[in-house]
């Protein structure tokens, strides 16, 4: 792990386990988050220039502005991602370039994962934002997803059309079933 980041990651993860014990127990039981074991990873050269962090920086610190009398475990979370921000590997959702609104206002990052700062077992944990007025498309895959949402936003399932979990909520998209996130008037942040 880049030492620099050993205390932010650690942090971060506990803030992820505690939250989602409470949110959603059963499916954290099966996560063991709290055992899971960090372990180092190689860090590249800095990403600095690579232009996607600085369109999610300013992103980010909008989001960290909405946050202000959201709770501090939520607060906590969005301030690491800033911290680690420059050092994540920001990169768009491959084949959206026939979306170009989309793909100008999107960015997901690998916190912990092979393309991450870190690897955490088999535990792939990233975060994406979105500015304001951004709808991912409607989607599925194999992996399910448990997110938390660091911001306001709507997220859709077919069987909820669209839904705001609020601050803090969690939003489990199973496996091959389709979803769908989209921001407001604010930016959309979540892991
Ligand atoms: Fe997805």
């Amino acid at each position: 792990m880049n030492m620099d980041f050993k205390f932010e990651l650690t942090r971060l993860l506990e803030l992820i386990d505690a939250h989602l014990r409470k949110a959603t127990p059963n499916a954290t039981q099966s996560l063991q988050l709290n055992t899971a074991r960090l372990s180092s990873k190689p860090i590249k050269d800095s990403r600095l220039e690579n232009q996607n962090f600085w369109a999610t920086k300013a992103t980010i610190e909008s989001a960290r502005k909405q946050l202000a009398s959201a709770p501090e475990n939520i607060r906590l979370m969005a301030s690491y991602i800033s911290v680690i921000a420059h050092e994540l590997d920001w990169y768009k959702k491959p084949n959206t370039v026939d979306d170009p609104e989309f793909h100008k206002n999107h960015f997901n990052a690998i916190i912990f994962g092979e393309r991450g700062l870190a690897t955490c077992e088999d535990l792939m944990l990233g975060v994406t934002v979105m500015h304001p007025h951004t709808m991912y498309p409607k989607h599925r895959h194999r992996p399910e997803e448990l997110y938390i949402a660091l911001s306001e936003s709507e997220w859709w399932q077919p069987n909820q059309n669209w839904f705001a979990p609020g601050v803090g909520g969690t939003v489990h998209n199973p496996s091959n079933s389709l979803h769908s996130m989209r921001s407001a008037g604010t930016p959309l942040l979540a892991l």
